[in-house]
């Protein structure tokens, strides 16, 4: 099977081009530099020529802050980008994975979210990834919409690193306590997206660790699990303003992995505990 990764140089893009060489799969990916989205000559050339039975695309503007002052930026990624890889990857008959974001919800629920739970963004980012959403749903008849929250792996910029680097050079850190959700390590998503690609059951996914926790908790785990002495407080989202707006509970239901006969995602503590041991 041929697949076709865009993003290949991001956090989750690098872990599923390693996992699907593995496997035997014949994996072309592209970073930004090979193969830019928002070419969409560009998109249709590099699809024309492979052909992939499957294209992942994991590639996105993906700074949730600045997009509140890069509105038109995020949107050329997310929204058009998206929509030049979906009707590229239609027109070769290839299946499609568009990675999307808990973003996408306003976090006033107090029960996790399904994948048929109306959708009401709050951010740049949150909106401009549902954008692409709709271009996929608009565009192709063979895709898997894959939501996706607090992705960490060994590859990038991620919470996980953050909190490891400042627990060096501060004794005590203030972390958000009133926002809950659900960590995912990239090499768990990566091996749900696998799983999902072998199937025809296309449609929305909401792939998440499971459980949930605070940012807070997730901090405090973090220092647990690496044995790191360092004092965690925990504070508001008002004490600690952001220039985008975050849902202040994201927490998923993976109802179309449970129904859809998927196997079930690995606790969020787990996961992080084997990703700490591997690095
Ligand atoms: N990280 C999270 O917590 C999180 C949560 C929910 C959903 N997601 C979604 O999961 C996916 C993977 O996220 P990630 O954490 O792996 O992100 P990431 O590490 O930021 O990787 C995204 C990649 O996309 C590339 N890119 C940006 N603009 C591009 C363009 N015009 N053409 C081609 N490539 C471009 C980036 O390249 P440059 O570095 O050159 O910009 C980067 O390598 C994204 O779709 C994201 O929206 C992430």
């Amino acid at each position: 099977m041929k697949v076709v990764v865009t993003g290949a140089k991001g956090q989750l893009g690098t872990d599923l081009v390693h996992l699907l060489a593995n496997q035997g799969y014949e994996v072309y990916g592209y970073g930004r530099e090979e193969l830019d989205i928002t070419n969409s000559d560009q998109v249709k050339q590099v699809t024309s020529e492979v052909r992939p039975d499957v294209v992942i695309h994991t590639a996105a503007y993906t700074k949730v802050d600045l997009a509140e002052s890069e509105p038109d930026q995020a949107f050329l990624i997310n929204a058009y980008g998206t929509r030049n890889v979906a009707a590229a990857s239609e027109a070769v008959g290839a299946k499609l994975v568009y990675i999307s974001t808990d973003y996408v919800f306003d976090g006033m629920a107090t029960t996790p979210y399904n994948e048929f739970t109306p959708t009401n963004p709050l951010s740049v980012y949150g909106k401009s990834k549902l954008a692409g959403e709709q271009f996929v749903r608009d565009l192709h008849s063979k895709f898997f919409i894959v939501r996706t929250s607090w992705v960490y792996g060994k590859h990038g910029d991620n919470f996980v690193k953050t909190m490891l680097k400042l627990a060096k050079e501060r004794d005590e850190l203030m972390v958000v306590n009133d926002q809950i959700g659900c960590p995912t390590y990239t090499v768990d998503l990566a091996n749900c997206i696998l799983q999902l690609i072998q199937t025809e059951k296309y449609g929305v996914y909401h792939v998440s660790n499971s459980g949930h926790c605070s940012w807070y908790e997730f901090a405090k785990a973090i220092f647990e699990e690496a044995d790191i002495e360092v004092k965690v407080n925990p504070c508001t989202t008002k004490e600690f303003p952001r220039p985008a707006p975050r849902p202040m509970y994201s927490v998923f239901e993976h109802m179309a992995l449970r129904l859809n006969g998927f196997k079930v995602m690995p606790n969020w503590r787990d996961s992080l505990r084997i990703f700490l041991r591997s690095i």
